[in-house]
């Protein structure tokens, strides 16, 4: 079933999401070579519980982390870890949050100290890629319009589009109908209609798509072990167009 969210529900979920916007801001501004993704795991608690907020994704099937951080070939759902950031690396931080009774959804990609050519395109190209499935979040729309727009631009600036994971419906449930794809053909699945709120997030690949996961049972790499990139939203479908909840 799709949950349609009143006006009143939808300014609370901006309400969860402003939390997990504010607690990607800090974590963005504590990234730097030597702090560890633990110590950003913490952060993104203690900023969340300041809010009066539950982080969304600890205990969550047993995932044992507030924070997935997701540092080069990882694509999602990595552990945080005592590993130091090193210059160079990219880092995708996902960040839920329940407050209220509504979830907020959010995922950003950053590039720590001075990233290569190749990693600052990956990221910038992830980051339009959702911009581009976003403007097809429109009531009329099908569902499948977001997905083609994003595997569209992806491919077209040269990178791959992961299978394995996919968007999500989001309100009073983490993870809701309908499964939002960043792949196939226009056209397809339902029509989009005002009052849904999806959560869109493109993972995308440096080289092939194929993901593994590793002896964790979370943690997913890229299979050739190149880079890759994670962007997350959650939107609203409204009578006036996208509105990003999750956003500034
Ligand atoms: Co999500």
């Amino acid at each position: 079933m799709i949950t349609i969210k009143s006006p009143q529900e939808l300014e609370k979920m901006r309400r969860s999401n402003a939390i997990v916007r504010e607690v990607l801001r800090i974590l963005e501004e504590n990234t730097a070579a030597g702090v560890t993704t633990l110590d950003l795991d913490r952060i993104s608690e203690e900023t969340c519980r300041k809010r009066k907020a539950k982080p969304a994704f600890k205990g969550y099937r047993g995932y044992p982390f507030s924070l997935c951080a997701s540092v080069n070939e990882q694509v999602v759902h990595g552990f945080p870890s005592t590993r130091p950031l090193r210059d160079g690396d990219i880092v995708s931080m996902d960040f839920g949050a329940l407050f209220e009774g509504f979830y907020g959804d959010a995922a950003v990609t950053v590039g720590v100290g001075r990233p290569s050519d190749a990693a600052k395109r990956l990221i910038d190209t992830t980051r339009a890629a959702l911009c581009e499935g976003i403007q097809k979040a429109r009531c009329g729309n099908r569902l499948s319009d977001i997905s083609h727009a994003v595997q569209t631009f992806v491919e077209a600036h040269g990178f791959s589009v992961v299978r394995s994971f996919v968007g999500h419906g989001i309100g009073r449930e983490l993870h809701e109908e309908p499964q939002v794809p960043n792949f196939g053909p226009p056209g397809k699945g339902i029509r989009l209609r005002a009052g849904m709120v999806l959560a869109i997030e493109p993972m995308v690949n440096e080289g092939g798509c194929e993901v593994e996961i590793l002896e964790d049972g979370w943690t997913a790499v890229t299979r050739d072990r190149k880079l890759s990139a994670h962007f997350e939203h959650s939107v609203a479908i409204t009578k006036n167009g996208p509105y990003i909840l999750s956003g500034d």
